[in-house]
């Protein structure tokens, strides 16, 4: 899908479209989490405290995927706002993107109690909201975290023998043409610092699946092996878009209002 100033890219959200369809996206997600809210599909409606829909920038190419809600994602009704969204948004950070510049949801939008694992009818209960945000986005990258959302869009796979690759996300799931790429829930990296270390390894090659999968979308030729992201986590930029990297994006903190569908208004 290319628009008027699509050459002008932010790292994630590549800019690629005009107001009118940015403005349209926005209303039609915001539509989609007045209903999450009011929802009481799945018994998980019932333990909630505040339902999370999703939130980040309409225009993005990326929408990273996690299993549900935690308790402090309950208690604000956004996504990855304790501490497995501070390691999120330094994987990020990592590779010089920003939460406001991606979406973020997960595969069920309230709390399972205890935080157990969401059980097989929940999520199918609640996989039409995330078809019909995916339809609105069309994504070229969905990330998934953990092996409930790699479940969904890589089917059959071991979250040990996959994190950091990716495969074309099925059709089903709502996405028109976008690569799943897996990577380990950042819960996990906080239990063990070898997760920890090998997901900035994984999450370092982003950016150049984001560009192959942007080219092929385009009808562009991808780049070659040697525009490959460089390896470690120091520094590791979207090294293919120098002109609008955020010099403080690598530092960034979390203290910027993101774009927000799930806001209090
Ligand atoms: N873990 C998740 O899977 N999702 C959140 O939103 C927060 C923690
Ligand atoms: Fe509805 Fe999904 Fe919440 Fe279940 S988890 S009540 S399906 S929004």
């Amino acid at each position: 899908m290319t628009a008027a100033g699509s050459t002008s890219l932010d790292s994630a959200t590549g800019a690629r479209r005009d107001d009118a369809t940015t403005e349209a996206r926005r209303a039609a997600l915001d539509a989609i989490a007045a209903e999450v809210r009011a929802c009481t599909r799945c018994r998980l409606a019932q333990g909630r405290t505040k339902a999370v829909p999703g939130e980040g920038h309409p225009d993005t190419e990326v929408v990273f995927v996690g299993e549900g809600p935690g308790q402090n994602e309950d208690q604000q009704g956004r996504p990855f706002v304790g501490r497995a969204g501070e390691l999120l948004v330094r994987w990020l950070a990592s590779i010089g993107w920003r939460r406001q510049e991606v979406f973020i949801t997960n595969i069920v939008k309230c709390r399972p109690p205890g935080n157990r694992d969401p059980e097989p009818d929940e999520i199918a209960a609640c996989a039409p909201y995330l078809r019909r945000q995916l339809e609105i986005l069309d994504p070229a990258i969905v990330v998934t975290l953990g092996r409930f959302s790699m479940g969904h869009f890589r089917p059959g796979s071991r979250i040990t023998q996959i994190h950091g690759t990716h495969a074309p996300a099925p059709a089903e799931t709502g996405t028109r043409d976008a690569e799943a790429f897996a990577l380990f829930h950042p819960a996990a990296a906080l239990r063990s610092t070898e997760v920890e270390r090998q997901s900035y390894e994984d999450i370092a090659a982003l950016p150049a699946v984001l560009q192959a999968a942007r080219g092929r979308r385009d009808g562009v030729p991808a780049a070659g092996p040697g525009d490959a992201a460089p390896e470690g986590r120091d520094d590791t930029t979207a090294d293919d878009d120098p002109g609008t990297m955020d010099p403080d994006s690598t530092t960034v903190a979390d203290d910027d209002e993101p774009t927000l569908f799930s806001a209090e208004s």
